[in-house]
C-alpha cells in the first residue's frame, strides 16, 4: 500500500511532460502503434514535407514534435562524401574520407554470403557514423548486356546468385540502424537513354530474371526501402508505376518499407499520389548534374499536391499511407535510439575490403606455371598499363566516393615484393588522364603525350628484360567505359589495349593479363596469353587484394558472375534485340525479345554458342575432384525434400576453396525452359587431401518456373535432374529424379 501511495506522490510531482512518454517517442511500444500516434499529430503541411526532398540527400522530419530529418547518401560500395544542400559539388568537409569497399560484381563473385554479411555489416558502420539513414545501395539489376554501364553495381546475370548475395549484405547493413535503399527497381538494365526507356519484357522473364533478387531482398532481407528506376515499364515510369511499385512490390510481396524515387524519377503529380512512391527525391535532376535549385515546395508532392488537396480533387488517404511508411523508415533509423554507433576508416573496414575483394578475384586461364608468381625464382617482374597506376574509386558516377586512401596494383606489388623483386613499370597505353568527379579529384597526373608507338616500345623494352611481365588494364570509370549514364560502344578493350598485349605476349611468354573491370571484355589475344585474372574495382585495397593473389598468399577462389562471351552478337541483348545505344530524347520501346534466356541460359541453349569463359567459371592454385553425385530418394513429392550429395576432395598441394554448383534441369515442361538454371552453390574450404560430402536439398520452388498465363509459379510433376557443376560449362555429374 506504502509503496503504491508513494508512486502516485511521486507522479504527481513530476511536470505533465515528463510523466508518461508520448507513444510514438516510447521504444517500448509496437512500431505500428507508434506510427499511427505520430500521424494523427502531424498536420497536412508537416505530412507534405516529409514526402519530399528538402535538399540534395535529406528530406524533412517534425521538428515541433522532436522527430529528426531523413539524411541519405549513395552508395553502394562506400558512403559518398558530403555535397553542399543544394548543389552536387563538394562541401569541402575534411572528416568525410572513407573506405571503398570492392565493386558489387566483386562481391557476388565471392559466391559466399558470408563476405556480403561482413560488407552490409561494414559499409554499414561507416554509413552509421556519418550519420545517415539510408544507403543507396545496393543495387541489383541483372547483366542483360555487357555493355551497360553501371553493371559494376550489380551482382551478376542469374538471379538466384544476385538473390543470395543480396539478403546478408542488407542484413548486415541495417543491423547499424541504416536502411538499405535496394536498387534501381526494375528493368534499368542499361544507362543509354536510361530517363525514356520504356521496357517491354514478357512476364515469364519478368518474375523468373528481372525481379527475384529485388523479392528476396524484401521478402528475407526485410529491405526497408527500395529505390525506383528511371525508366519506364508499360509505358508509365517506374518512379510511378501502379503494376511495380503497388501490385507486385506492395500486394504480392507485402513490402512495409518506403520507395524512394531515383533523383529525377518523379514525373507526375498525380501518377505519383496515386501510386506508391514515398519519398520524391532529386526533380528535375537527371541524377548527375542539371537542376542545380530544385525549389523544393515546387516538387511534384510538395504544393502541387497541397493545392489538389485544397481543391478537393484528391483526399488525404493515399498521404497518410505515404507518410506512414516514411514514419516507419524514421523509427527504424533516425528515431532508432538502439542503433551502434558505427565507425569509419578503422583497420577492420580495410581488412574486410581486401578480403572480400580477394575471395572475389577470378583466376580465369593459368597455363605455364606463370601463377602464382614464385619470388625465390622471379627477381624482375614488368608491371605494364595504365590500371596498373590509375585511381578507380573516383569516377563511375554516383557510387563514386573520396577515399582515406586507395593502394594501386602496382603499389600493391612493389610493397609486396620488396627486397625479392625488382619492379619495373611502363605506361604501355594512354587511357584517360582526367581525375575528377562531382569536384573530388585523384591528384595524379597522368598525362602523357608519348605515341602508342613509343609507349609499346618502350613496354616490350620493359618486357624482354623480365623474368614476368604483368599487364594490368582493361576499363575504367569514365564515360562509355564503366559509368553511370553512359553504356560501352562496344565488347573490345579501348586504347589500343590489345596491340600492347599482343606486342608483351610476343616480347615474353610469361604474360599474366589483370583485367580491371565491372563488366565482360573481348579477348582476341586469348591464346597468346597463358595466365589471365579477372580482377575488378576493389577499391580502398585493390593493390594488397590482387598482389597476395599474384603472388600466391592468397588462392583465388572467385567465380565468374556473368559469362564472358566471345562477341556481341553471341549475347541475346544484341543477337535478338532490343537494345540501343543511340541517345534521343523520345521514349524509347526496348523489347527482351530473349525472354528467360538471358546469360548461360542462353549460351545453353545455343549448342554452338561457346563461352569465352563460363558463368561460374574460376581456377584455383590447387585442383579439385568430384565424386558421383546421389540422391536419397528416386522421387519427390511436391510437398517434399529430396537430398543431394557430391563428395569434393582437394587433390592439390595447398587449401583451396571450391564453389560447388547446383543447377536443375526440368527434362520436359509444357512452357519453353533454360537447360539448366542456378537453384545451390556452396563454397567449400579443403586441406591438401582433405574430402567434404557437400549436401544440397532441394524443394518444389527449386523446381518451378512462372507461370504466365496461370500467373504463378508451377512445378509440373516429371523427370528432372540435378546437375553438380563447377561451372555453368563444367558439369561433373547428374542425378536424375522425378517429381510426383
Ligand atoms: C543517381 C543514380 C542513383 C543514385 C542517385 C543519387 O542518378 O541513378 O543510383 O543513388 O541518383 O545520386
Amino acid at each position: 500500500m506504502k509503496k503504491a501511495i508513494l508512486t502516485l506522490a511521486l507522479a504527481a510531482a513530476l511536470p505533465l511532460g515528463a510523466q508518461q512518454k508520448p507513444v510514438y517517442l516510447d521504444e517500448t511500444k509496437p512500431l505500428e502503434q507508434r506510427v499511427e500516434d505520430a500521424l494523427k499529430r502531424m498536420t497536412l503541411q508537416e505530412k507534405l514535407k516529409v514526402i519530399h526532398a528538402q535538399s540534395k540527400f535529406s528530406s524533412a522530419g517534425v521538428p515541433r514534435l522532436g522527430i529528426h530529418e531523413v539524411w541519405t547518401d549513395d552508395g553502394p560500395h562506400g558512403v559518398r562524401p558530403e555535397v553542399l544542400w543544394d548543389e552536387w559539388d563538394q562541401a569541402g568537409w575534411t572528416n568525410d574520407s572513407c573506405v571503398a569497399f570492392p565493386a558489387l560484381t566483386c562481391l557476388a563473385a565471392t559466391w559466399n554470403p558470408e563476405m556480403s554479411l561482413l560488407y552490409g555489416k561494414s559499409v554499414g558502420e561507416e554509413a552509421r557514423f556519418r550519420e545517415k539513414d539510408v544507403l543507396l545501395g545496393p543495387g541489383v539489376n541483372i547483366y542483360r548486356t555487357p555493355l551497360n554501364g553501371r553493371n559494376f553495381e550489380y551482382m551478376g546475370e542469374d538471379p538466384y546468385l544476385s538473390s543470395r548475395m543480396v539478403v546478408p549484405y542488407i542484413q548486415g547493413l541495417q543491423s547499424n540502424g541504416v536502411a538499405a535503399c535496394v536498387k534501381h527497381y526494375a528493368l534499368n538494365n542499361h544507362e543509354v537513354n536510361r530517363h525514356n526507356t520504356n521496357v517491354i519484357v514478357d512476364d515469364r522473364a519478368l518474375y523468373e530474371i528481372y525481379l527475384p533478387a529485388f523479392k528476396a531482398a524484401v521478402q528475407e532481407g526485410k529491405a526497408w526501402a527500395i529505390m525506383s528506376s528511371y525508366n519506364l515499364y508499360e509505358g508509365h515510369h517506374v518512379g510511378q508505376n501502379k503494376r511495380l511499385l503497388d501490385d507486385i512490390l506492395r500486394g504480392e510481396w507485402k513490402f512495409d518499407g518506403v520507395v524512394i524515387s531515383d533523383w529525377g524519377g518523379v514525373h507526375n503529380t498525380d501518377q505519383a499520389i496515386a501510386h506508391g512512391i514515398d519519398m520524391e527525391f532529386g526533380s528535375w535532376t537527371d541524377g548527375l548534374s542539371n537542376g542545380a535549385s530544385n525549389a523544393y515546395d515546387n516538387y511534384y508532392l510538395a504544393n502541387p499536391y497541397l493545392q489538389r488537396i485544397k481543391e478537393g480533387k484528391v483526399g488525404t488517404k493515399e498521404l497518410d499511407d505515404k507518410v506512414r511508411r516514411v514514419l516507419r523508415l524514421m523509427f527504424r533509423t533516425s528515431m532508432n535510439s538502439k542503433k551502434p554507433f558505427g565507425s569509419m576508416c578503422s583497420e577492420a573496414h580495410y581488412e574486410a575490403a581486401r578480403r572480400i575483394g580477394q575471395e572475389g578475384i577470378v583466376l580465369l586461364k593459368n597455363e605455364g606455371n606463370v601463377l602464382p608468381i614464385d619470388l625465390n625464382k622471379v627477381k624482375k617482374i614488368a608491371v605494364v598499363g595504365e590500371n596498373a597506376i590509375k585511381m578507380m574509386t573516383v569516377g563511375g558516377g554516383s557510387s563514386s566516393l573520396k577515399v582515406q586512401r586507395e593502394i594501386s596494383p602496382l603499389d600493391g606489388i612493389k610493397a609486396r615484393v620488396a627486397g625479392k623483386a625488382e619492379v619495373v613499370y611502363a605506361r604501355g597505353y594512354v587511357g584517360d588522364a582526367t581525375g575528377e568527379y562531382n569536384g573530388v579529384v585523384t591528384g595524379q597526373n597522368l598525362k602523357d603525350d608519348r605515341t602508342p608507338e613509343q609507349l609499346i616500345a618502350e613496354a616490350v623494352e620493359v618486357a624482354k628484360g623480365a623474368d614476368v611481365v604483368i599487364f594490368i588494364g582493361g576499363l575504367n570509370k569514365s564515360a562509355g567505359q564503366d559509368c553511370e549514364d553512359s553504356d560501352r560502344a562496344g565488347l573490345n578493350l579501348s586504347y589500343g589495349q590489345d596491340n600492347v598485349i599482343a606486342a608483351l605476349a610476343e616480347a615474353n611468354k610469361n604474360l599474366v593479363v589483370v583485367n580491371i573491370s565491372g563488366n565482360a571484355i573481348a579477348m582476341p589475344w586469348v591464346d597468346d596469353v597463358p595466365a589471365i585474372v579477372q580482377d575488378w574495382y576493389i577499391g580502398s585495397e585493390a593493390g594488397p587484394a590482387l598482389a597476395g593473389i599474384l603472388m600466391g598468399d592468397v588462392n583465388p577462389s572467385g567465380r565468374l558472375p556473368f559469362t564472358f562471351p566471345v562477341a556481341l552478337e553471341d549475347v541475346p541483348a544484341h543477337k535478338l534485340g532490343e537494345y540501343t545505344g543511340e541517345r534521343t530524347r523520345d521514349t524509347v520501346n526496348i523489347k527482351y525479345n530473349e525472354s528467360i534466356f538471358v546469360g548461360y541460359r542462353w549460351a545453353d541453349k545455343q549448342k554452338k554458342v561457346k563461352p569465352l569463359f563460363p558463368f561460374g567459371h574460376g581456377l584455383t592454385y590447387t585442383t579439385f575432384e568430384y565424386g558421383k553425385p546421389t540422391a536419397d530418394a528416386k522421387t519427390m513429392t511436391a510437398d517434399g525434400k529430396l537430398t543431394v550429395t557430391v563428395a569434393v576432395t582437394n587433390t592439390g598441394s595447398r587449401e583451396g576453396q571450391e564453389v560447388v554448383q547446383l543447377y536443375i534441369a526440368d527434362k520436359k515442361s509444357t512452357l519453353p525452359r533454360p537447360v539448366k538454371e542456378l537453384k545451390g552453390f556452396q563454397k567449400v574450404k579443403l586441406a591438401p587431401g582433405e574430402t567434404k560430402q557437400v549436401s544440397f536439398t532441394i524443394e518444389k520452388d527449386a523446381l518451378s518456373y512462372f507461370d504466365d498465363q496461370k500467373h504463378e509459379w508451377v512445378a509440373e510433376p516429371g523427370k528432372f535432374e540435378a546437375i553438380i557443376a563447377a561451372s555453368a560449362a563444367d558439369i561433373k555429374g547428374k542425378v536424375p529424379f522425378e517429381l510426383k
